[in-house]
């Protein structure tokens, strides 16, 4: 198998690269003290095992938020000390996530909603007649909003996909975008990106990476990686929902349409109109979700001042005990596409023979307090090939699986409490 990772050395792969000198101990998350009833009636401490899904807010995110509420006012325009204040929060939010994801000083950094809306935003600003080429491995955020796309199987190892995507860049002409995800959100399994984007930028083509679930989990720098765009969303980065961002090349995003058509996004408006060419006010229209912004950008402080090698080593220490308790049951199936030892991230999907996904995650939550996703996690051609079937429809609960995944907040009681819980049920067989 091919050792090529998404990262252009050890101490990357390691997420050592770039740590901060003297980190700071891992935040605390909120509701880590919460209880939830089982059968029966009783109260358990939550086991949250769905991060990939949406991560619980850190408390220097919740401090951040709390701090700027009092003196929250219009922004962009107000002429007010608050409106000022806030415009400056926000401002400053930019440069954080500019920071954190390593970007170029002259890359564009546009909020969005989310992970989807920025790779929406994208697809409505490719050059005219562009193609993108994505593996059908992607998440649907990921795989769907490109007007014309080539969509390339799953490789069975991660030299085939670079060898895929050339071959693929090779036989387009005019634009191409190669779309990518950094850490699978089924499987947790990393891409090698920087091999991909090599291999993008010797076609003339560009490369966005779907970075929703990297970032919550490892260092990721942009410009060292040579990648022309990263999305991202804050729900799965410890700060609450409704903000994401694209970060990337200005000239597509300053030419492109404006995502939105409203205030802001405009430099005059009479019988014509002149929008913006700044990427920045151009695809943010209307009022910006500033405490969103802000949210995401607290994360990111907290992330960086922690330390990834800290991070990395308890994440690490957690799925491997995770995936080796899973494995030691029997007619456990954890989904992988690259192998056991190929490096991922802390997501875990599995089967159990004799129960359907839905029934385990009814039964974990049910019986053992325990959260976790089940069915095909909005990539339903990856699951079904990791599955080996046919398309059934959304609602083929045969065609699914649980999914398991970890964060800052997650102890080894959850870990250790998942492993007993399905040893108990397969035990019922
Ligand atoms: C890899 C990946 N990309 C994109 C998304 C979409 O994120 P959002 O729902 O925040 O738009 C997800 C969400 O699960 C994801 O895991």
């Amino acid at each position: 198998m091919s050792t090529l990772t998404i990262f252009d050395s050890a101490a990357d792969a390691a997420g050592t690269a770039q740590d901060a000198p003297a980190g700071r101990p891992i935040p605390a998350v909120l509701g880590a003290d919460l209880e939830v009833p089982v059968k029966g009636g009783r109260l358990v401490g939550y086991a949250n095992l769905d991060y990939a899904a949406s991560a619980p807010c850190l408390e220097p995110v919740s401090a951040a938020v709390a701090a700027a509420l009092p003196a929250y006012s219009s922004v962009h325009r107000g002429a007010g000390y608050a409106s000022q204040l806030t415009t400056a929060r926000y401002e400053q939010a930019r440069h954080t996530v500019r920071a954190f994801v390593g970007a170029r000083p002259d890359d564009a950094v546009i909020f969005t909603r989310n992970t989807t809306d920025a790779t929406n935003l994208l697809a409505g600003c490719l050059p005219e007649g562009a193609t993108a080429v994505v593996f059908d491995t992607e998440h649907h955020a990921s795989l769907l909003p490109w007007p014309k796309a080539v969509r390339l199987a799953p490789p069975a190892f991660p030299g085939e996909a670079v060898r895929a995507a050339d071959e693929a860049l090779a036989g387009i002409d005019g634009p191409k975008l190669l779309v990518v995800t950094a850490a699978s959100n089924v499987t947790g399994e990393l891409w090698p990106i920087a091999a991909l984007a090599h291999i993008a930028h010797r076609h003339g083509a560009r490369i966005l990476v779907d970075a929703a679930q990297l970032v919550p989990h490892r260092k990721l720098n942009l410009t060292a990686l040579d990648l022309d765009y990263v999305a991202f969303s804050g729900h799965k980065l410890y700060a609450p929902f409704g903000a994401g961002v694209l970060v990337g090349r200005r000239d597509w995003l300053a030419e492109g349409k404006p995502y939105l058509a409203g205030g802001g996004a405009v430099r005059s408006v009479g019988d014509d109109v002149e929008w913006h060419d700044d990427p920045e006010p151009r695809h943010e229209a209307g009022t910006p979700n500033v405490l969103g912004a802000i949210a995401l950008a607290a994360a990111c402080d907290a992330l960086t001042a922690t330390g990834w090698t800290e991070l990395v080593r308890e994440e690490e220490r957690l799925i491997t005990r995770l995936r080796a308790g899973l494995a030691s049951i029997a007619g456990v199936r954890e989904l992988s596409l690259w192998g056991d030892d190929h490096p991922r991230v802390g997501i875990v999907s599995f089967t159990v023979a004799g129960y359907s996904a839905r029934e385990v995650a009814e039964a974990l939550s049910g019986e053992y307090g325990i959260g976790v996703r089940d069915g095909k996690f909005c990539a339903h051609p990856f699951v079904r090939h990791l599955l080996g079937t046919a398309d059934g429809g959304c609602e083929d609960d045969t065609a699914s699986a649980v999914r398991a995944s970890i964060g800052i907040g997650t102890t080894q009681e959850h870990v250790d409490r998942l492993v007993e819980a399905v040893r108990d049920l397969v035990s019922r067989l």
